[in-house]
């Protein structure tokens, strides 16, 4: 006897339909062989299944089974088969009705009592199931708000494998998971996150930060220890433009993948924030894996990768980090399959100036000696840096102010100003899809975009001469100036935006 159901595979970020073929024999000696390519966790499913069948008071003949994997060419990992085999052992001995699988996708793992426990990756198992045209997907209860997010197929919650069979009989029928739904306007309040209003002084820096979050633009912040540059970092968030719901459902796609979304957040509202430790591996970074998953860049993607300390990250981390802020995405390789994921992130960097910290602090004497600070430096690479837009010097802050009580300016209102200036660029780029924000732009969209009024580009071309700047610098200060001015709600850069994109240009403090 044998008997077909369908399941899903993730690959990358996308699911991709799996035929699991059950072929029971009665007249053969026992034994129970999964082929397709299975890993070695598929293969532990067998006893899962096993144990899951017997332990939900359903029969499991001990003859023989052969279980196919379909597409034999995709290779079959993770524990979310248990679900699908199990039903396909149960139709193939007459213990669920084949014609009641027809339309359906199941996935689930399965523990030893026939309880059924998440898997990861339903959005997109979800949404591949609804565009094959399946018309309904079984999941593990707990996955049933996640699955919800695709609108168009019916979601089956399984508690338990004795559960779904009864459903299956039409004895005890487990009702559709009703969607609740999705609230089209996003979350104002960003819970836990500092206010700027809650930062004291460093309005030039709140400026820079507000330019960056206007136009994109990765940042590099420098100062002594203790003057708040995490502080200012972890506040950033707080004022980007809230996420489209596309941008939601693109985020949280990749969380699923990864399994990092919390259960009772199915969807993710809030731009992601990531600060890896800088002992982080080149997979954790990056991405990979046997079977690859997304990496950091990939969990940051629409929102911020956080490198603090920056420069004690090493040297092949940084340099590994070149290739997706250039094409905002990673290309992942392995023996059967290339995978992409992407990787569209603001990148925030803090450093301190030298080793001891205290180069150029008024306070506190710095003991480093100027070959040593040199060295610290030029450890920062031409390349990274010329991929950094915003340079910004973040000094001690006086006495006075930290003890002001006096609250500055909120959150909240940084972010609508950084809303308008997005809003300008949306409407500049409505014709270039590739081009979402201005840091964006490349040389010939610079070009394009970017014409200072006729005393700017004097004063553009007066500053080059006289600091020596290079062809990509020209570039960074007309980019940031076109942010500056679109914050500013003028069409035209104006001297005043030249003036201010010129005091990011980045610089080494000490030769
Ligand atoms: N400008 C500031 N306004 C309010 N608190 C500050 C400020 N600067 C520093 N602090 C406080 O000092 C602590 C250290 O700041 P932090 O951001 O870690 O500094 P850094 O990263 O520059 O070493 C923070 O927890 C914060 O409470
Ligand atoms: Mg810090």
């Amino acid at each position: 006897m044998l008997a077909t159901v369908y399941s899903c595979a993730v690959v990358g970020l996308d699911g991709e339909i799996i035929q699991v073929e059950v072929d029971y024999n009665p007249n053969s000696l026992p034994a129970f062989t999964v082929v397709g390519l299975p890993d070695t966790a598929v293969q532990e499913s067998r006893e899962r299944v096993r144990a899951a069948i017997r332990n939900s008071g359903l029969q499991f003949p001990n003859k023989r089974y052969t279980v196919n994997l379909a597409p034999a060419s995709l290779r079959k990992e993770g524990p979310a088969y248990d679900l699908p085999m199990a039903i396909g052992v149960l139709a193939a001995t007459d213990q669920v009705p084949l014609p009641k699988l027809e339309g359906s996708v199941f996935v689930g793992e399965l523990s030893l009592d026939g309880s059924v426990r998440h898997v990861s990756g339903i959005l997109p198992i979800a949404h591949r199931a609804w565009v094959d045209g399946y018309e309904r997907l079984f999941v593990p209860e707990e996955d049933a708000p996640q699955a919800a997010l695709v609108p168009e197929i019916e979601i089956i919650p399984v508690h338990s494998l004795g559960h779904l069979v009864e459903h299956l009989y039409d004895l005890a029928p487990i009702p559709a998971y009703v969607r609740s739904d999705i609230d089209p306007t996003p979350p104002q309040h960003l819970d836990g996150l500092t206010d700027f209003a809650d930062v004291k002084g460093q309005e030039h820096v709140k400026r820079a930060l507000e330019v960056a979050a206007a136009g994109g633009h990765n940042v590099l912040m420098v100062g002594p220890p203790g003057v708040g540059k995490t502080l200012l970092a972890r506040a950033l968030p707080g004022i980007l433009p809230s996420m489209t719901l596309d941008e939601a459902l693109e985020v949280t796609r990749i969380y699923s993948v990864a399994d990092l979304l919390p259960a009772d957040k199915p969807l993710m509202r809030v731009r992601p924030f990531r600060a890896p430790h800088h002992t982080i591996s080149e997979a954790g970074l990056v991405g990979g894996g046997s079977w690859p998953q997304p990496g950091e860049v990939s969990l940051a993607h629409r929102g911020i990768l956080f490198l603090d300390e920056l420069l004690e990250f090493g040297n092949h981390t940084l340099e590994v980090l070149r290739q997706p802020i250039e094409d905002k995405q990673v290309t992942i390789s392995r023996a059967r399959v290339a995978l992409s994921f992407p990787a569209n992130f603001m990148l925030v960097a803090a450093m301190n100036p030298c080793p001891c910290g205290y180069y150029g602090d008024p306070v506190r004497e710095c003991t480093c000696s100027p070959a040593a600070i040199r060295r610290y430096q030029q450890r920062l690479s031409g390349p990274m840096l010329d991929r950094i837009d915003i340079h910004v010097d973040v000094p001690r802050v006086d006495y006075d102010k930290l003890t002001d009580e006096r609250r500055g300016e909120p959150s909240a209102t940084v972010r609508k100003r950084v809303e308008a200036a997005r809003a300008l660029q949306h409407e500049r780029f409505k014709e270039e899809p590739r081009l979402q924000c201005n840091a964006d732009m490349g040389a010939s969209d610079i070009r394009r975009f970017c014409q200072p009024e006729p005393a700017a580009k004097q004063l553009l071309d007066t500053t080059l001469r006289k600091m020596q700047l290079s062809a990509r610098a020209y570039h960074r200060i007309l980019k940031l100036s076109r942010t500056i001015a679109d914050l500013d709600g003028s069409e035209v850069i104006r001297v005043t935006h030249i003036a201010e994109a010129i005091q990011y240009r980045p610089r080494r403090i000490l030769y």
